[in-house]
């Protein structure tokens, strides 16, 4: 493993805004902020999840127009979440958290309790084998785990360049008789600069420079059995 790497596991480690408990004590002692994270951000207020983070580009750029609610970004590469958590620590926000862990295990650190309102779900990688389905972040299973902790109306935003996995969520959504609030097959072309869709990832700014359409799919998460 290079240096630069290194490097940047041992300052998460150092973050007191980045979380990263191994598998054993989660399963055995628990998250301790689980249903608690109100008391844990500087000042109470929604809170919005990116999963897939990355580098955390939405966590930072919805932190920036909207101060007075509270950020958490998920993923499991700690140098990438590093570049988000970074930011953080030098700009000193209060509002920003990251946690490095498998998006599978998120009902072991959230609860109704702690008030999120909507999930980001960010270029997740897409699994386009059938055989993966149950991997895909908009999958019925883990739409059932993000409903462990989301209230019926939160929302889920999907933004992607993937066609497939955008047709894919749709048909669940159909399926399960979700309620779409936002929908869009070209976010460049349907929304205006001052947009929320109009924060850049890095993995998106590769998709556009290949050319390629960023779709966009917002909607209810609903309850279990709809
Ligand atoms: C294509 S990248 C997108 C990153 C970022 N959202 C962006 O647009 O630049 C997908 C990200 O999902 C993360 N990821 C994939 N599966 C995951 C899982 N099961 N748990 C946590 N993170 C996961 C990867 O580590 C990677 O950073």
């Amino acid at each position: 493993m290079g240096k630069g790497k290194l490097k940047r596991f041992a300052e998460n480690q150092q973050f007191g805004h980045v979380f990263e408990p191994d598998y054993q004590s989660l399963i055995q002692k628990g998250f301790e902020w689980k249903g608690n994270w109100q008391s844990w951000f500087k000042q109470p207020g929604d809170i919005t999840l990116e999963l897939a983070c990355g580098k955390g580009e939405y966590s930072l750029g919805l932190s920036a127009r909207y101060p007075h609610r509270n950020f958490i970004g998920m993923d499991i590469k700690g140098a990438r979440l590093w570049k988000g958590a970074k930011q953080v620590a030098e700009e000193q926000r209060g509002n920003v958290a990251f946690l490095r862990q498998r998006i599978h295990l998120i009902p072991h650190f959230l609860s109704p309790e702690d008030r999120v309102s909507d999930i980001w779900i960010v270029f997740p990688d897409p699994q386009p084998r059938e055989g993966k389905e149950k991997k895909r972040l908009t999958s019925p299973a883990f739409l059932s785990r993000y409903r462990s902790f989301l209230p019926p109306e939160g929302k889920i935003h999907l933004k992607t360049d993937s066609r497939m996995l955008f047709e894919y969520t749709e048909s669940v959504v159909a399926e399960q008789g979700l309620r779409v609030l936002e929908r869009s097959e070209n976010v460049y072309r349907d929304y205006g600069p001052d947009s929320e869709l109009h924060i850049r990832t890095f993995y998106e700014s590769m998709w556009l420079e290949m050319g390629r359409d960023i779709h966009y799919l917002c909607f209810e998460i609903g309850s279990d059995g709809l």
